[in-house]
């Protein structure tokens, strides 16, 4: 008993990461591209030992990671990006954020091609077409409020995305490559949490209501589809819909371990009323009442 409350609230524990955390870890990190074999990866995919569903993986997240230019140009081009309570979030997104995920499509580019995924990356790389799809589905994310609750979710799913096809491959070095840059994404969930705890509060002190703040990001929660389906034209031409429900079995089979990833995280940004506005949004990943007496209970400790 005593055990499981321990582990419990070790488990709530949420780094608060600053600007200054994000560049020295990114500092000390070592260049992907030259950390994989890719000549390897090639001859494994020649032996037959990247399955079908493998390969679908490979196919959607090679898409999200070669289409970071146009992320780039959104993050730095909302109505409130340059303000300067928000420099963290900026300064990140240009001085680490845009290399590490650079670093992550070229390594994607490498299995395209070890893969023989012959991808126009251009399809992938249409800024005002990608924009006006995910800002029609989600209009809150025009502004960094939107935004930054959004980038928490998706990178926590394209932590998933990169989990799943290293689980899936036969090819130990993709594998290997799939879990390096599953850990950044992780941190880049982490990193852009702690800009949603500094700009809930910024917003909250303009005035804003914490329930009309807090109604917000739940609202990007529940409109939350990944990147990759807001390039249209390639995901039409390279993700069938098998593909695409497979990510969706797979992602539900991931759900409570994204909840118990996620639920502290914002227990964390905004406290149980903001858990609790996550919950009445109705997210697409579930929140019990049994998970939101929890949280509830670990606040009060
Ligand atoms: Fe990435
Ligand atoms: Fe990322």
């Amino acid at each position: 008993m005593a055990f499981s409350l321990t582990k419990r609230l070790a488990g709530l524990a949420v780094p608060y990461l600053t600007l200054e955390d994000a560049k020295t870890r990114h500092r000390k990190r070592k260049p992907m591209l030259s950390s994989f074999d890719w000549e390897q990866i090639n001859k494994d995919h020649d032996a037959g030992k990247i399955t079908p569903e493998c390969r679908a993986w490979l196919h959607m997240m090679i898409m999200t990671e070669a289409g970071t230019p146009v992320y780039t140009e959104l993050l730095t081009s909302l109505a409130d990006s340059r303000r300067k309570e928000f420099q963290a979030f900026f300064d990140f997104v240009m001085e680490v954020w845009t290399p590490e995920e650079a670093e992550h499509g070229e390594c994607a580019l490498q299995v395209a091609k070890a893969i023989g995924f012959d991808i126009d990356v251009s399809l992938v790389r249409k800024f005002a077409p990608w924009r006006d799809q995910y800002l029609g589905a989600c209009p809150p994310c025009e502004r960094v409020l939107g935004t930054v609750s959004y980038t928490v979710i998706q990178e926590e799913i394209t932590y998933h995305s990169h989990r799943a096809y290293a689980e899936l491959s036969g090819s130990e070095e993709l594998a290997r490559m799939g879990k390096t840059i599953a850990a950044e994404e992780r941190y880049h969930s982490y990193f852009y949490a702690s800009r949603l705890k500094d700009v809930l509060e910024v917003s909250i002190k303009d005035g804003m209501s914490e329930e009309t703040a807090y109604k917000i990001v739940g609202d990007v929660i529940k409109r939350f589809n990944m990147p990759t389906k807001y390039h249209l034209e390639a995901y039409r031409k390279y993700v069938e819909t098998w593909m695409g429900d497979l990510a969706v079995d797979y992602l539900e089979t991931k759900r409570n371990e994204i909840r118990r990833q996620l639920g502290p995280i914002f227990m964390a940004c905004g406290g149980w009323k903001l858990v609790r506005a996550i919950i009445d949004a109705g997210p697409p990943i579930k929140y019990s009442e049994g998970d939101a007496a929890e949280y509830k209970v670990a606040a009060a400790s």
